[in-house]
């Protein structure tokens, strides 16, 4: 099957929903985004950090828009259940391989829901002594915020929604659509109540 047979067989599937941010809007954000880092860290040494794996697709677009010179580094958090943070228990799975003392943090994170992960992420990162940490992220879903945290760069805002595309997954598939979509709730439903009633056995 030919990538473009499998992406039309996707899209007109049970499981993707509608277009939230289509491609070329999620190009203008990025841009827009860039030219903003582009201008505040003037003067500064800058060292982008990619939270793996979600934030790749959005970080690649991002830095050709910051013209600055740049390093960037990854880093990966596991988190317990199916994307699921809300118990607390996170761990990194894989550190920097960089030192960020007095250098400028900007981390670069697909969606933030609870905030657990970088709120966790960034108590650790401090203790490393940087001269500053900031929050880049694609999206922000508010409303289910627990961890506080102050997010210098956005692109984009959601409710409820449970989204794939652009980096984003669902069991680690779709993050090849250049567009960002809605899971259909059906989906997601089922397969809560099955990991639920998996815990309960
Ligand atoms: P938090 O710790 O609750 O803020 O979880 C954020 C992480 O959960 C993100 O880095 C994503 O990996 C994942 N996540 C949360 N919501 C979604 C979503 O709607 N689609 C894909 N991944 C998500
Ligand atoms: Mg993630």
């Amino acid at each position: 099957m030919t990538e473009d047979n499998y992406q039309k067989k996707i899209k007109s599937s049970e499981i993707l929903g509608k277009i939230l941010f289509p491609g070329r809007e999620i190009q203008r954000k990025t841009k827009e985004l860039g030219n903003k880092i582009t201008l505040d860290y003037q003067g500064r040494e800058l060292i982008v950090v990619c939270i793996l794996r979600g934030a790749v697709v959005f970080l690649t677009d991002l830095i050709k828009h910051i013209d600055l010179p740049l390093s960037i580094d990854f880093m990966s958090i596991s988190s317990y259940g199916f994307n699921d943070t809300d118990s607390g228990l996170v761990k990194i799975t894989k550190d920097l391989d960089e030192t960020i003392e007095g250098k400028h943090v900007l981390i670069v994170e697909d969606i933030i829901d609870t905030g657990l992960t970088l709120s966790y992420m960034i108590k650790n990162l401090r203790l490393r002594d940087p001269a500053s940490i900031e929050i880049c992220t694609l999206i922000d879903r508010e409303v289910r915020r627990i961890a506080n945290l102050e997010i210098k760069y956005c692109a984009f805002k959601i409710e409820e929604k449970y989204v794939v595309g652009y980096g984003l997954d669902y069991k680690q598939k779709y993050r090849n659509l250049e567009s960002i979509y809605e899971l259909k709730t059906d989906t997601v439903k089922k397969d809560i109540e099955s990991l639920k009633s998996s815990l309960n056995k």
